[in-house]
């Protein structure tokens, strides 16, 4: 048993449905989450300068005791996070492993579409992960950074929403993907005008069930799990004020919380 919490980070909200997943799948585990407001986005930003600021979050992450880290962003995921695994002794999980194995599953017709921040696209994660475990399947991928944008001003339902959804995914549809994955943690709170823009026959993956399932195997089998009658603790920490964080996690976790604003920079 370890009574320690497990940090969970992103650029911003996207994380947050992450933590969704991994509070139905481990309700006594305390999270410590943090979500980089001041600097977010980072799909846009380079290899670099995502792996110097998650580095600076796991540091600050660190003083909370945590015995985990969830990088609960697929732009530092598949940026950063071997440099992190070997800079840190803690245990660190990313993403994208799990997307990986869920669009696997579920594809019948393999030929699967990744949508993701520039900086995921551009590290070609998801292409070489699959093509491990099959060279067979065909990938499409397709970088979506306005998405993040609209989610971090809160909107996930509008026209200007819709419309740039449609512009970004027809060439996927046109591929004849039967699977796309959400490969941006902040894509499935577009979940609803993401569905409807490529229809039923497309199945949405979001890699958050799984790498929620990823991390309660891995705490069960090193006997590193909270014990079972913890009322669970969650704490919310941000780099910057923002309008929206408070609403998005209202939206993204049912409950009020009010986030703590700490100097990143300092880490
Ligand atoms: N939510 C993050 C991801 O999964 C980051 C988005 C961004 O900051 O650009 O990639």
């Amino acid at each position: 048993m370890d009574t320690r919490p497990i940090g969970v980070f992103d650029s911003g909200v996207g994380g947050l449905t992450v933590v969704k997943q991994m509070i139905k799948t481990m309700p006594n585990e305390n999270i410590i989450y943090f979500g980089d407001t001041a600097r977010v986005p980072y799909g846009t930003k380079s290899q670099k300068a995502v792996t110097k600021f998650s580095k600076q979050i796991v540091r600050f992450l660190l003083t909370k005791e945590v015995k985990a880290v969830v990088i609960a962003c697929n732009t530092a995921s598949s940026n950063s996070l071997e440099e992190l695994q070997q800079t840190f002794e803690i245990p660190i999980f990313g993403v994208v492993k799990s997307g990986v194995e869920e669009a696997i599953d579920s594809t019948k017709n393999k030929k699967i579409g990744i949508i993701g921040t520039t900086a995921t696209i551009r590290s070609k994660a998801y292409e070489r992960l699959i093509a491990q475990s099959d060279h067979t399947i065909k990938v499409y991928a397709k970088s979506c950074p306005l998405f993040v944008s609209l989610v971090e001003e809160g909107w996930t339902e509008n026209t200007v929403t819709k419309l740039t959804a449609e512009n970004y995914l027809k060439e996927l549809i046109e591929k004849g993907i039967d699977s796309l994955v959400l490969g941006c943690t902040h894509y499935p709170l577009l979940k609803k005008c993401i569905g409807e823009t490529v229809g039923e026959n497309i199945k949405l993956v979001d890699p958050a069930k799984a790498t929620a399932k990823m991390i309660k195997t891995f705490l069960t089998e090193k006997k590193m799990l909270q014990k079972k009658d913890n009322i669970a603790k969650h704490f919310f920490y941000i780099s910057d004020a923002t309008d929206t964080f408070d609403i998005m996690c209202k939206k993204a976790l049912k409950k009020e919380y009010i986030p703590e604003i700490i100097d990143i920079e300092s880490y």
